[in-house]
């Protein structure tokens, strides 16, 4: 049994493997008529989140809720955090209430680590500042799984604000660990030194990044962690690293363009791009649900019997 989930790199290739295969069947519930099993009736899933979110933390409450655990969830300005209270505190006080699992966002990279170290229940990491974010990597590598049949050997590109994404970092380990070739494109005061680290290559333009590319990733510019500005104009972004139709000729015919969320229409990807014939988008959002159902049982112990009550 795992007891938290925390970052990609603790993730081995079978469980990775194991979790988008559970994933594949969580998808199945969520599309029966009725879409509840009782795999976690009794359970306490307490969801903690920092900063703002609507996909995750949205789809970790419909993930709880379809395999009938309880999920309460706690927003930062919300929670006695805005008093003063430290995260132990709250960790401690957390405890006090005995959830089975915690799923947290915050700011501060390593959050998640601290907070498992110091609970008994599972602690799933639902993004840590610019560090991780690995049931997003999970999703994505279902969609794209869904879609080609393997990861093995694709060539996978992912373009933006590097530096400040913890999607771009986990898809790194995620997508490289199950043997895609990861290429990383953006604005040189976005890509991060020593990137390569990760067994990822940095390609001199987005057009270089994109070229055969099977599945084009695209991150929006993350304002709310640059310390200084680090672009001229929106429309100098667009133009020189934004997603658009003539750029998109460049990758495989049968291309896969994907995006977490947020998106700034018109900035790094077009209308046209992002609701056209190439774009899993709103796919990705489906299989988030799947995936976070798939997550909250491996942390319970495993697949269990998922029939119908
Ligand atoms: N992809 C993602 O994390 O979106 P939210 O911030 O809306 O949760």
């Amino acid at each position: 049994m795992k007891k938290d989930i925390l970052d990609m790199d603790s993730l081995s290739v079978n469980e990775i493997h194991s979790i988008l295969d559970m994933a594949v069947n969580m998808r199945e519930i969520s599309e029966r008529p009725i879409k509840k099993v009782p795999t976690l009736r009794g359970k306490t899933v307490i969801l903690f989140f920092y900063e703002p979110s609507t996909r995750t933390k949205l789809s970790f409450d419909i993930a709880a809720k379809r395999l009938s655990a309880d999920s309460l969830s706690i927003s930062g300005s919300m929670s006695s955090l805005v008093k003063g209270e430290t995260l132990l505190d709250t960790a401690k006080n957390l405890e006090a209430m005995n959830p089975d699992i915690v799923i947290l966002r915050h700011s501060y990279a390593g959050a998640p680590h601290f907070l498992a170290r110091h609970l008994k229940a599972s602690v799933i990491n639902a993004g840590d500042g610019t560090h991780a974010h690995p049931t997003q990597a999970l999703l994505d590598m279902v969609s794209v799984r869904q879609r080609k049949g393997s990861l093995e050997g694709l060539k996978v590109a992912i373009i933006g604000d590097i530096a400040h994404s913890r999607v771009a970092r986990s898809n790194c380990v995620g997508f490289t660990k199950m043997g895609s070739q990861v290429t990383l494109a953006g604005p040189p005061t976005m890509i991060p030194q020593g990137i390569e680290s990760l067994g990822v290559r940095v390609a001199p333009t987005v057009d270089d990044a994109i070229e055969g590319a099977d599945a084009v990733m695209m991150l929006r510019i993350q304002k709310e962690r640059q310390k200084d500005t680090l672009m001229s104009t929106e429309r100098e972004y667009a133009r020189y690293f934004g997603l658009n139709l003539k750029r998109l000729e460049r990758a495989k015919p049968d291309v896969l363009v994907m995006h977490p969320g947020p998106m700034n229409r018109g900035v790094e990807i077009d209308p046209e791009v992002a609701d056209g014939p190439y774009s899993i988008i709103l796919d990705q959002v489906t299989n988030g649900v799947a995936v976070r159902m798939a997550l909250l049982l491996l942390v319970s112990g495993g697949n269990r019997n998922v029939d119908s009550d």
